[in-house]
């Protein structure tokens, strides 16, 4: 079954059993389940906490679209790196981590350090010679990526990097919230986890923040499972509904997006006050060809260079329809400057390491028609000419 066949209607395609055939996922905002009211034929629910039909069916729908053989859903996506971390590593263990990852993991690593002596290895995923080396002089217990990375937009050869987890007995975990399922399928290239942030492309509208993650095998599924209620991380009932509402347009929401991030990049890369402009659907992205192999989609995300400082202030300060937040995905287009909000947590010299400055420019571009968008950023910049290209 294709994707967005999947996605139309995942009441009917998941695992929930709804004996009244409900169109849509039903809410069972439930604390517990009385033991003595259930049909016996169907799986036995006890707690919220601990298993919940609304829950269960859409973890199902994420494996499926995954590729893998369990999925936990939890509140947040950083609650989805947080159990990995959780189920996978124990004090002294070693992660080798791409040196350009969302601001929150970051943080999470440095707390992992302080709290249990977990050390994290910084490289550069693009260099896989570089990889490898950190994989010879130290025993990695985890490898973790974002591709796109964030704020950065490299690809990672996925993989490469599953191969070579393979070769030194590690486990490798992608962040895949960026490109979605609908995107890239990090199992099916080799990694022992896929996680995301759903709060993004997967719900789509900024109403909820939300998680989750997938096992490639039924071993990890179940210790996800396992660490989730001992360490009490289940998403609510009326927060996956919320992400589910989204599910079905994500394919056409991000080809629609994709379409406009394509012509938005371009008018960018003509401009004399964008200096640079990092997009991976640009022929001219370092890794444009890997990027076209590995993702169906490219997602709507852009990272722009200003000439300074002062430039993308106004950018941010003039522009209308962009709002000034973080995160990336949703229906509404926004930008950012990432050393100030969500790479924040970053230290100078760690923000140098991956070029970030106060001109660097995140855009999430969003379901606006593009012509609007262009207008809105010509008149932040006050642009009259445009540079010959
Ligand atoms: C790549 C990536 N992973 C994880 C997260 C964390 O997700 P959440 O904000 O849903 O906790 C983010 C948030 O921006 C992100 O960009």
């Amino acid at each position: 079954m294709q994707l967005e066949t999947l996605l139309a209607n995942i009441a009917q395609h998941s695992n929930l059993v709804d004996s009244y055939g409900a169109t849509h996922l039903p809410i069972y905002n439930t604390a517990t389940f009385d033991q003595k009211r259930q049909f016996p034929n169907n799986k036995n629910y006890d707690y919220s906490r601990t298993d919940n039909p609304t829950r269960n069916a859409l973890e199902d729908i994420f494996a499926i679209a995954e590729e893998g053989a369990g999925c936990v859903c939890v509140n947040t996506g950083v609650s989805a790196l947080a159990l990995l971390f959780d189920t996978v590593l124990k004090t002294d263990d070693v992660i080798l981590v791409e040196r350009d990852c969302y601001g929150g993991t970051y943080r999470l690593l440095n707390i992992l350090l302080e709290k249990n002596d977990i050390q994290t290895c910084y490289a550069d995923f693009t260099n896989v010679t570089e990889v490898e080396s950190v994989l010879q002089q130290n025993k990695i217990k985890l490898i973790l990526c974002e591709s796109p990375t964030n704020p950065s937009l490299k690809i990672v050869d996925l993989q490469a990097i599953a191969e070579l987890s393979k070769k030194y007995n590690s486990l490798f975990a992608v962040d895949n919230s960026m490109a979605t399922f609908a995107a890239q399928k990090p199992l099916v290239l080799g990694a022992d986890f896929s996680l995301f942030s759903a709060t993004k492309f997967i719900s789509g509208h900024g109403s909820v923040v939300a998680g989750a993650i997938v096992a490639k095998s039924e071993y990890w599924a179940e210790r996800l499972n396992y660490f989730s209620n001992a360490n009490g991380r289940a998403q609510s009932p009326f927060d996956v509904f919320l992400v589910s509402l989204g599910l079905p347009t994500l394919v056409y929401r991000m080809k629609t997006q994709e379409q406009s991030a394509i012509q938005l990049s371009e008018f960018l890369n003509s401009l004399p006050e964008v200096l640079e402009v990092k997009f991976p659907g640009l022929p001219s992205h370092p890794q444009y060809e890997l990027a076209k192999r590995q993702m169906e989609i490219i997602p709507a995300v852009l990272t722009i260079t200003l000439s300074s400082a002062e430039k993308a202030e106004q950018l941010i300060r003039n522009t209308k329809l962009f709002g000034e937040k973080v995160s990336f995905g949703t229906s509404d287009s926004r930008l950012e400057i990432p050393s100030k909000m969500s790479h924040a947590t970053y230290s100078d010299e760690d923000l140098k390491k991956i070029g970030l400055t106060h001109a660097t420019v995140r855009i999430s571009v969003g379901l606006e028609n593009v012509n609007d968008l262009i207008a809105d950023i010509q008149q932040a910049l006050k642009v009259e000419t445009i540079k010959c290209v």
